[in-house]
């Protein structure tokens, strides 16, 4: 098998390469670069620079690497920009998607992953999200992610391409210091740069019905997220016709303010945080039942919140060496 692994020099899609090549896969990773870095693609493994809107480029990419499954990242993954920019989030995270399906049908590649996320339920109102409960996405960005997936899910059911959509939920953590995240778009960077300024990390709401006040997350570890697709990849290459939906999430709730609580004991630091009026558009809490990925194909995390913080730590440290405390 030979994977090709779209968005695969970004922060999760960097974690799935790896995580595949430990496996024994082959990958190749297709890459705009519009966000991921060229550094982060292991040696050995192609590196072609493309955009999924490029019919063409993909096709010769499939081609020329004999790609046999697709695991496809490369999406534009922030909900407030996509706000501002629909049109561009669904050219990118719609449209690619389309080109990329046409792709690899022509190719007859039998097995495609599809990066989602639990922005697809929205604010649902339970305590546990099943995959069955009802997708009310809230931002545009969102909405992509549902809409790919009905994509993906038709394509399946009219080609026979083996198929699953991952829902991700709250993603952190890194492998090694050089494969953190280097954004600063939610809340344990936010939290980090707060506190390295000499500033009060902010909690966006304690008036939530939850038990602290503050709004409540399923955190899961990238490395773990990572395992999850290799585990996804290869149930759909050992036998076909899967149309699976899965959420990746450890199942288990942490607080905004028990964050900040693991960063304080992690990093050192011990700035109180100052809170602020809700952010619009936060649900009080999602956290995933992982009961169907556990009982279909006996995957579950590993990591725990403290293991994301300290590895989140390290590759902040990296990025900046100002923060580090003695
Ligand atoms: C977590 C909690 C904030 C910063 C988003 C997307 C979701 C997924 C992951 C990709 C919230 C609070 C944050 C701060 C705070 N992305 N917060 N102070 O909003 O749960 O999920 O990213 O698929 O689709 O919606 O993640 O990390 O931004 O926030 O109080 O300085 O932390 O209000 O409750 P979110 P987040």
């Amino acid at each position: 098998m030979t994977w090709l692994i779209t968005g695969g020099a970004g922060y999760i899609g960097a974690h799935v390469v790896r995580a595949m090549a430990e496996a024994g896969e082959r990958t190749v990773v297709y890459d705009d670069l519009s966000t991921g870095l060229a550094e982060r693609v292991p040696d050995g493994v192609p590196l072609v620079a493309g955009s999924t809107l490029d019919g063409d480029r993909l096709a010769r990419a499939l081609a020329e690497h004999s790609v046999t499954g697709v695991v496809h990242l490369a999406a534009k993954k922030q909900v407030g920009e996509s706000v501002d920019h629909p049109l561009e989030y669904y050219r990118e995270n719609v449209e690619g998607l389309r080109v990329l399906l046409e792709a690899v049908t022509a190719a007859e590649v039998p097995s495609f992953v599809f990066s989602s996320s639990a922005a697809v339920y929205g604010m649902p109102d339970v305590d546990l999200v099943r995959e069955e409960t009802p997708c009310v996405p809230l931002s545009p960005y969102g909405e992509t992610k549902l809409a790919g997936e009905w994509l993906v899910r038709a394509t399946g059911r009219a080609t026979g391409l083996s198929t699953a959509s991952l829902r991700y939920f709250n993603v952190a953590g890194a492998a090694a210091p050089e494969l953190a995240d280097v954004g600063v778009s939610n809340l344990i960077p936010m939290v980090f740069e707060k506190l390295t300024e000499n500033l009060a990390p902010r909690i966006f709401g304690d008036d939530y019905p939850t038990p602290d006040g503050t709004c409540v997350r399923d955190y899961i570890h990238v490395v773990d997220l990572a395992e999850a697709h290799v585990t996804v990849a290869r149930a759909l290459q050992s036998s076909a016709g899967h149309d699976l939906t899965l959420n990746i999430g450890r199942g288990e709730g942490v607080s905004v303010r028990e964050m900040i609580d693991h960063i304080y004991a992690v990093t050192g630091y011990h700035r109180p945080p100052t809170v602020t009026p809700r952010r619009p558009g936060d649900p009080a809490r999602v956290v995933a039942s992982a009961d169907r990925i556990a009982v279909e194909l006996g995957w579950e995390a590993k990591h725990d919140v403290e293991d994301m913080i300290t590895s989140a730590w390290a590759g902040w440290v990296r990025t900046h060496p100002e923060a580090a405390r003695t």
